[in-house]
C-alpha cells in the first residue's frame, strides 16, 4: 500500500514575466508587466484563494499589500481577501511593511533562528529550525482550513515550490517587453540547474492571448523532470 501524502492545500503558483522571463528590473526592481486583463484576472484569482504567499524579498523590494483590488474588478470592496503570508527565515522584514499594517489576517512563515516580534495580529508559524520547509508550511496552513494556496513569487520562492514538487498549477503571463542584462531576476532563482535531472517538467495545459499579451498555463509533468 502507498503511504498516503498528509493534507496540504492545493498550490496555484501565478507571476507576470518578460519575454526573456525577467521578473523584474536590473537588481529585482518592480516592473509592473501585467496589463489591465492580467491584473483582474489575478485578483480574481486570489479571491478563489485561501491565502496568498510571498518571500521576504518580495516585501522589501515591492512592498504589496496583497489584498484583493476590488476596484481592478469594478466592484465596491467586499472585505473577502486571502490569509498575507510571508516567508520570513530570519526576521527581515521591516516593520512598516503594508503586510504588517494589521488590516487583514496575517502570517509570518519563520524558523525557531528568528525571535523577532511582529506586530500584534499577525500570527508567527515556526516551520523549520533555520529555513521555513514548506511541507511543514502547508500542513500548519491545511489544519487552518486554508484548501487554496496563490504563491506569487519571486524567483527563490518559486525556486522552491517548483523543486518540492508542490505546485499543482501554474500561470504564468507573459509580458510583450523584453528587458535584458544579468541582474534582473528570472522566473526561477534558486540553485544552479546543471543538466536535465535538476529541471523542473512541466505540461502544457492551455495558451491563451491576453491583452497585449500571452497567458500560459501548466500542471506538473508526470515524472516531473525535464526530458532534455
Ligand atoms: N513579476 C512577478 O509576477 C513578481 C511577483 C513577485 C515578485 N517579483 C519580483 O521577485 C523579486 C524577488 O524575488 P527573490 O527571489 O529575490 O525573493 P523572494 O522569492 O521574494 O524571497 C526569497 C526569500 O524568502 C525567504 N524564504 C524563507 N523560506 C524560504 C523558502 N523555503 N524558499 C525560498 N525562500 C524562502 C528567504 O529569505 P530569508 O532566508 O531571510 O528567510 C529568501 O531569500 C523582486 O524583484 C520582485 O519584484 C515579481
Amino acid at each position: 500500500m502507498s503511504p498516503v501524502a498528509p493534507p496540504r492545500p492545493e498550490v496555484h503558483a501565478n507571476c507576470a514575466i518578460s519575454l526573456d522571463g525577467r521578473l523584474a528590473y536590473a537588481g529585482g526592481r518592480r516592473a509592473r508587466l501585467s496589463g489591465p486583463e492580467d491584473l483582474e484576472r489575478v485578483q480574481q484569482l486570489r479571491l478563489a484563494s485561501g491565502a496568498i504567499l510571498v518571500g521576504v524579498n518580495t516585501v522589501l523590494l515591492d512592498d504589496p499589500s496583497l489584498r484583493v483590488h476590488y476596484e481592478l474588478l469594478g466592484r465596491k470592496d467586499e472585505g473577502r481577501h486571502p490569509v498575507r503570508v510571508v516567508l520570513d527565515s530570519r526576521g527581515r522584514l521591516p516593520p512598516q511593511a503594508r503586510v504588517l499594517d494589521g488590516s487583514l489576517p496575517t502570517i509570518v512563515a519563520t524558523s525557531g533562528a528568528n525571535t523577532t516580534a511582529y506586530p500584534k495580529g499577525v500570527e508567527r508559524i515556526v516551520c523549520g529550525t533555520d529555513r521555513v520547509e514548506l511541507p511543514r508550511l502547508l500542513r500548519e496552513l491545511s489544519d487552518r482550513g486554508i484548501r487554496r494556496l496563490l504563491v506569487e513569487g519571486g524567483a527563490s520562492v518559486l525556486s522552491s515550490f517548483f523543486r518540492s514538487g508542490l505546485v499543482d498549477r501554474f500561470t504564468v503571463y507573459v509580458a510583450p517587453v523584453l528587458i535584458g542584462g544579468r541582474t534582473a531576476p528570472p522566473l526561477m532563482g534558486g540553485p544552479e540547474t546543471a543538466g536535465p535531472e535538476g529541471a523542473v517538467a512541466l505540461t502544457r495545459v492551455a495558451v491563451e492571448p491576453l491583452g497585449e499579451g500571452v497567458l500560459l498555463t501548466f500542471a506538473p509533468a508526470p515524472g516531473g523532470h525535464a526530458p532534455l
